[in-house]
């Protein structure tokens, strides 16, 4: 054999890295077809993307979240989940088509969840279809991408469009002040948990007496 790989036709590290990036992105897509069926609404069935600032919930902490929302919604309620895909998961699980849920999500993998996916960034906080009635839902569930007071005034502004009251804001301890300004919400006792340990506390907010205290 000739060790002179001189001949080998190289690839250049542009090249090699979007080859790279296609097989992720192909790995992704196989896991999300290959997740459907039984545990395709399972929290962590598609794989967190840390570009998107993805951060799943602990299947415990999804749960409490679920169950807090469905409890707060009430028998028939609406609820939406936006930028918080774990709940909805969770909601989907647990309830199936019983509970009548809407995950308001950036990432497109989540569309495989059917005509309960909206596309949603919230840069246009209010280009949402007109399917969407505002105030009709009887809970709002988020967890807004980023840490930053302006990307909490835009998801707060999708919020109050689509609650007809009741709010569960998930968000850094940092943010209690800006959360309260632009939600009117406080915080819980409850002290949610991520899949990974994150550098940032967490904490959750509501306006209305849950029981997450
Ligand atoms: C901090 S994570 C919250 C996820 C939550 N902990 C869970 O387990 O469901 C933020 C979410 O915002 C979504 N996101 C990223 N960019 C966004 C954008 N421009 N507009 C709205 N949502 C976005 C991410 O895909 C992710 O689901």
């Amino acid at each position: 054999m000739d060790d002179d790989d001189d001949d080998i036709p190289q690839l250049s590290s542009q090249a090699l890295a979007a080859l790279q990036e296609f097989y992720l992105e192909q790995e992704q897509r196989e896991g999300v077809k290959t997740s459907q069926g039984s545990g395709q609404y399972s929290v962590g069935s598609i794989e967190e993307n840390w570009q998107l600032s993805q951060f799943w919930y602990s299947e415990e902490t999804a749960s409490c979240l679920a169950n807090e929302a469905i409890a707060a919604a009430g028998k028939d309620g609406k609820i939406a989940c936006v930028s918080a895909p774990s709940v909805y998961q969770k909601l989907k699980e647990q309830q199936g088509p019983a509970v009548s849920a809407c995950i308001l999500e950036y990432d497109r993998r989540f569309a495989v969840y059917g005509q309960e996916f909206v596309f949603y960034d919230y840069n246009s906080p209010l280009s949402l279809p007109a399917s969407l009635l505002p105030h009709s839902f009887d809970i709002v569930v988020a967890d807004p991408p980023y840490l930053s007071e302006e990307c909490l005034e835009k998801t707060a502004e999708t919020v109050k469009y689509l609650t007809k009251g009741k709010i569960l804001l998930c968000t850094g301890a940092i943010m209690e002040e800006q959360a309260a300004k632009h939600l009117g919400v406080k915080m819980c006792k409850f002290i949610p948990k991520h899949s990974r340990n994150l550098a940032n506390e967490f904490r959750c907010y509501v306006n209305y007496v849950s029981g997450l205290d």
